[in-house]
């Protein structure tokens, strides 16, 4: 904690006050024992333990993964990092670096999302079109050939970077 707090306890007969200066801890008013602890940052206010919102492979929230289009994020390994991109269809997700097939250079998603026509991805250069589920080419210029898949998978509502090649994920 990094500033102190009053924690005042009134049983109705008595009142008692002390000043905070960690996390967690108990006031003794009359006959009553009031345990206490805060949270802040993202820490679980009861053990101290790391929150998964603490994950540094942690991405997103699964609703906040659009369908529509695309959400972007970094995957880093040191001070490597790889652009990608993230589309949901349903409850299930899938992430690719952002650059396609036909002309690496070009990402999927510039910035402003990734155009999503049906259910298939498109790039927005030359018109390819990408399988939602395994990231194949089923139309255009590089027919036949994959985007470049990026490990991910769902835990408890949010959307987690499991691919080992990447130790963190960070978003723009
Ligand atoms: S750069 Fe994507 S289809 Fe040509």
């Amino acid at each position: 904690m990094s500033d102190p707090v009053d924690v005042t306890v009134d049983t109705g007969e008595e009142s008692e006050s002390v000043r905070v200066h960690d996390d967690d801890g108990e006031v003794d008013a009359g006959d009553a024992t009031v345990r206490f602890s805060f949270s802040a940052g993202g820490r679980a206010a009861d053990d101290g333990q790391e929150t998964d919102s603490d994950d540094p492979r942690r991405i997103a929230a699964l609703d906040a993964v659009p369908t529509d289009s695309t959400l972007v994020f970094e995957a880093r390994d040191g001070r490597r990092g790889v652009d990608c991109i993230l589309h949901r269809s349903g409850d299930a997700v899938a992430a690719w670096r952002n650059s396609c097939p036909h002309r690496p250079e070009v990402p999927l998603d510039p910035g402003r999302g990734a155009i999503v026509r049906g259910d298939q991805l498109v790039c927005h250069r030359h018109g390819a079109q990408f399988e939602p589920e395994d990231g194949v080419c089923t139309h255009g210029p590089c027919a036949g050939d994959a985007l470049d898949s990026i490990a991910v998978a769902v835990r408890d509502g949010d959307v987690y970077l499991t691919d080992e090649r990447f130790e963190r994920a960070e978003r723009r």
